[in-house]
């Protein structure tokens, strides 16, 4: 039996707590610091997320045998490390292996020296070179702050006026603090998007079946960009052909490239992908499940998480298979009214009940607080309305009655959650 401690408190958190709890062999299910939603399936434990010295004096303390990491920050910040030198083991990559997230032009010298597929690029940590490149590769072009930002790093840029404004955004004003020391430029490069998660358990690879988020926020993908306003899986662009060459050209001789750099990876890899006329190449590279992507993906998985996520620790995944609902599902995020700028905190949200009495539903929460008996607002994103069944069409049907039936006047969500697939 294992006690297992869920570090985090988004909806991908609460997803995973969901998923993990139905394992038979789990004894004792601890989040940190969880939200309202996980508060129902594990023990919250006032310890953030990103406080290493506390989440490992606490994993001593309560015995737990196994921690599963949800975000980036701890990871990059070397939670693993600390805990696997304290005798914990670990669910995701160590800091060394987490760069890739880490550092966009760790991930892109990589790519490089090892041939994976991704945008041509340079890196500069000097704002008079990096205009100069500008000057020389023309728009539309993307600037992206080097470190951890958030999700909010990311600059495409239209023209060369917009691009050297980004440039200044990042190093000059440091929007981003010391994320922005160094910038990666990169052509831009259209096609379609997909999220692609494969479990490695640092020398093999075994992909998850695919997902599609909506990062725009608002309907027809206008608007500013968010952590992403709804999923659904799978997703009509990763064909089973597409998987393999996924695997085959950008996820293996990533996982090869690691190794050989003495960084071998452990955890979920997260390639954010751009497709093109059958061509995938690599945008980023993400060291944790997507979230909301990880909603969907949890509500088909069939298999037992916790021997998936052990077995990826253990480095022995050649004895896991997964096994995933015939079906599909989709996720719509619902956001506090202004998110992913300024928002209030604190109001009511109510009919969850409700949302939840129907079939194949299942909210999972992100940014939401228990006080005096009643759920309230408390993050941007604030619940994810989950529905599967046996088509897209009809898992989005299904997720739009159970938004239907939450009352929060405060909140908003996209009405076109799975559009491209439905
Ligand atoms: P990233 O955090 O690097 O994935 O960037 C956030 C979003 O910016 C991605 O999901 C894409 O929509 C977009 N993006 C990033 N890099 C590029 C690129 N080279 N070309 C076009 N769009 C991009
Ligand atoms: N949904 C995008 C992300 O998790 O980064």
């Amino acid at each position: 039996m294992t006690k297992v401690l869920v570090v985090g408190s988004g909806g991908r958190e609460h997803a995973l707590c969901w998923a993990i709890a139905k394992s038979p062999r789990l004894e004792k299910l601890y989040a940190a610091p969880g939200n309202a939603g996980i508060a129902g399936l594990a023990q919250c434990v006032d310890v953030a997320a990103d406080d290493i010295d506390g989440l490992v004096a606490f994993a001593i303390e309560s015995g737990i045998d196994f921690v599963v990491v949800g975000p980036e920050t701890p990871l990059v910040a070397g939670l693993v490390d600390n805990l696997e030198e304290a005798g914990v083991k670990a669910f995701g990559p160590n800091a060394k292996a987490a760069q890739l997230e880490g550092s966009k032009g760790f991930m892109k010298d990589l790519c490089a020296k090892y041939g994976i597929p991704t945008a041509a690029y340079g890196r500069f940590d000097e704002p008079d070179a990096a205009k100069e490149f500008i000057l020389r590769h023309h728009a539309p072009i993307v600037v992206k702050a080097d470190g951890l930002a958030a999700g909010k790093g990311v600059i495409l840029c239209r023209n060369e006026n917009e691009a050297y404004a980004a440039i200044d955004h990042i190093m000059t004003e440091r929007a981003y603090g010391a994320a922005g020391d160094e910038v990666v430029i990169e052509d831009f490069l259209d096609g379609e998007e997909a999220s692609f998660f494969a479990l490695v358990d640092g020398k093999r690879a075994l992909p998850l079946i695919s997902a599609q988020d909506h990062k725009a926020a608002y309907d027809g993908d206008e608007g500013p960009n968010t952590g992403g306003m709804g999923a659904f899986s799978p997703a009509p662009v990763v064909t089973g052909k597409m998987a393999l060459t996924i695997m085959d050209r950008i996820i293996t001789p990533t996982i090869d490239a690691m190794a050989a750099e003495g960084r071998p990876y452990k955890g979920v890899l997260y390639a954010g992908l751009m497709i093109k006329d059958g061509e995938p190449s690599v945008l980023e590279y993400n060291v944790r499940f997507g979230d909301p992507e990880c909603q969907p993906l949890m509500m088909l998985l069939k298999s037992d998480l916790l021997d998936a996520l052990e077995a990826c620790a253990d480095g022995r995944l050649d004895t896991i298979t997964l096994e995933w609902h015939d079906d599909a599902a989709l996720v719509v995020v619902m956001a506090a009214l202004g998110y992913p700028g300024r928002y209030e905190k604190g109001s009511e949200i109510r009919g969850l009940e409700d949302a939840l009495s129907l079939d194949g539903v299942t909210v999972f929460h992100a940014g939401t607080k228990a006080v005096n008996g009643s759920i309230v607002a408390d993050g941007g994103r604030v619940l994810g309305v989950g529905a599967r069944a046996p088509s897209v069409a009809k898992a989005q049907k299904r997720a739009y009655e159970a938004v239907d039936r939450i009352n929060w006047p405060e909140g908003f969500c996209r009405r076109d959650i799975g559009w491209r697939a439905v």
